[in-house]
């Protein structure tokens, strides 16, 4: 029982704690020990969770332990958690008071093997003063992700947050998500001088926070940042704000309102080191604008594209499924593609000579089109099926829509093509012979 108390005491972040009761159980798929302040019974599956990698504390209201913020945790239980080989930590739908936050983040600090430290659908209570007089040592926590939380705005809580300055400053990876947040203070995001990976996602995020948040010298090193489903409008504000952030390889727009194009008033560059770009689900019609020069993946699915025409020499994959395609756009600017997703579009027939161009082609997704299943195209199509084995999703998902007789057949099933494609030749051919023969006759004459 005194082990257990223990075992309850690391989820209380690890302050031993007195009260601490609760029960624990194993899965044993996944490492994870998941534990609960509200069901207290027998543990009878406590000894199993010594196995595991993931401890989640799960349910409760930790305001009753508040009072104890201040206490260190033992020598003996942190040689217990060194034994334990505890990697990430998760608090699931908690009431937690912010003063508790310091002591988790120093207790984190220790020297064990924890590295992530995750808090899904808490509530975050502040209390008047949080003097943390612990000793700052650095965080080795290297990823802290908050999903579904209820705090104080963050407006005001500068001063709260220096005291956490010398954890935060080492921490790489920092995700918001969904948490109702409209900016971030310029002097927080500027404490977080090592942060290589922010994801804010499905917040309330507009323009001219965003532009706010993204101050001088905020978030230096930032290589991803994912902005996916805010509030934002404008290609402009969004340029300017990134601009700026010259590490950036991997930027995440998708689900926001922007305008129909892809285009710009201003001049501002979008840093040359971006490598991957989402645009998808934006209400895009057409990109006018210079993408970013460098880019190795660009998704623009699910928009109103009707028209394209890219030049991107190190582009690798091109998502452009779920628009209103008639053609599959100009490919020979784009050398180096591997991955192309033209699915779900209106697409009558496949380029297949210039497919076949494309040297480094691995993955064509295709299907769901309105094939047009006369000759000489389905010819091409089942042509280009045998010679590109990577055709996704053949035979099922291709499907001729022209004409009416073969409509929602298999366009791998429409044999009786290969015979109006060979009349067709005939008739091609013969008409080739005629003129030959004219000219002949021609050239015979004038002789
Ligand atoms: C979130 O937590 C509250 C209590 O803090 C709980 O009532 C609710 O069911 C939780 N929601 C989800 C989606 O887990
Ligand atoms: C950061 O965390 C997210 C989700 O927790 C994960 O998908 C991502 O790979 C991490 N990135 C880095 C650079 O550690
Ligand atoms: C782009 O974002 C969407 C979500 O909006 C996601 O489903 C998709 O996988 C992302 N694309 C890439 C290439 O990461
Ligand atoms: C289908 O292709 C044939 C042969 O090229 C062409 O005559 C016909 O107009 C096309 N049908 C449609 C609806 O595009």
């Amino acid at each position: 029982m005194c082990r257990a108390r223990a075992f309850m005491s690391l989820l209380l972040l690890g302050l031993k704690l007195p009260q601490a009761k609760g029960n624990c159980g194993f899965v044993e798929s996944e490492k994870l020990c998941v534990c609960s302040l509200l069901e207290v019974s027998e543990m009878q599956k406590f000894f199993e969770c010594l196995q595991a990698t993931t401890y989640e504390l799960r349910g409760g209201n930790l305001e009753q332990f508040a009072a104890f913020y201040e206490i260190t945790p033992s020598s003996y239980l942190i040689d217990i958690l060194q034994v334990l080989q505890v990697r990430k930590l998760i608090f699931t739908d908690l009431i937690v008071p912010e003063v508790l936050l310091p002591g988790a983040l120093e207790f984190a600090s220790h020297p064990l093997l924890l590295s992530e430290i995750e808090f899904v659908n808490c509530t975050f209570l502040r209390t008047a003063s949080q003097h943390y007089t612990g000793r700052p040592t650095p965080l080795r926590v290297s990823s802290l992700r908050f999903h579904r939380v209820t705090a104080d705005s963050l407006a005001d809580r500068c001063n709260d947050l220096t005291s956490l300055t010398r954890w935060l400053e080492t921490l790489e990876n920092l995700t918001l998500t969904e948490s109702q947040v409209t900016s971030i203070p310029c002097k927080i995001g500027q404490v977080f001088t090592g942060l290589l990976f922010l994801d804010v996602s499905g917040n309330y995020f507009q323009d001219e926070s965003i532009k706010s948040s993204f101050c001088q010298g905020a978030f230096p090193e930032l290589h991803v940042l994912k902005l996916h489903h805010n509030r934002l409008t404008s290609y402009d504000a969004v340029c300017e704000t990134v601009g700026p952030l010259n590490m950036l390889t991997h930027l995440d727009l998708s689900q926001n309102d922007f305008p129909p194009g892809f285009s710009s008033s201003s001049q501002c560059t979008w840093p040359q080191s971006l490598h991957v770009f989402n645009l998808s689900s934006t209400g895009l019609e057409h990109v006018e604008w210079s993408l970013p020069p460098n880019l190795e993946t660009l998704d623009l699915s699910a928009n109103s594209i009707f028209t394209l025409d890219l030049s991107l020499p190190t582009l690798k994959k091109l998502y452009l499924s779920n628009n209103r395609l008639q053609a599959v756009p100009s490919l020979k600017n784009l050398p180096r593609l591997e991955v192309l997703s033209v699915d779900q579009n209106h697409i009558s027939h496949l380029p297949s000579r210039s497919l076949l161009q494309l040297k480094h082609l691995q993955i064509l997704k295709a299907g769901h089109n309105l094939y047009n299943c006369s000759c000489p195209y389905t010819r091409e199509l089942q042509d280009l099926a045998s010679k590109l084995s990577l055709l996704a999703n053949w035979p099922h998902d291709y499907t001729c829509q022209y004409p009416s007789h073969s409509q929602d057949s298999l366009v791998k099933d429409t044999s009786s093509s290969m015979l109006q494609c060979s009349q067709a030749l005939v008739t091609h051919a013969s008409v080739v012979i005629l003129l030959s023969s004219l000219h002949l006759v021609l050239c015979l004459f004038l002789v």
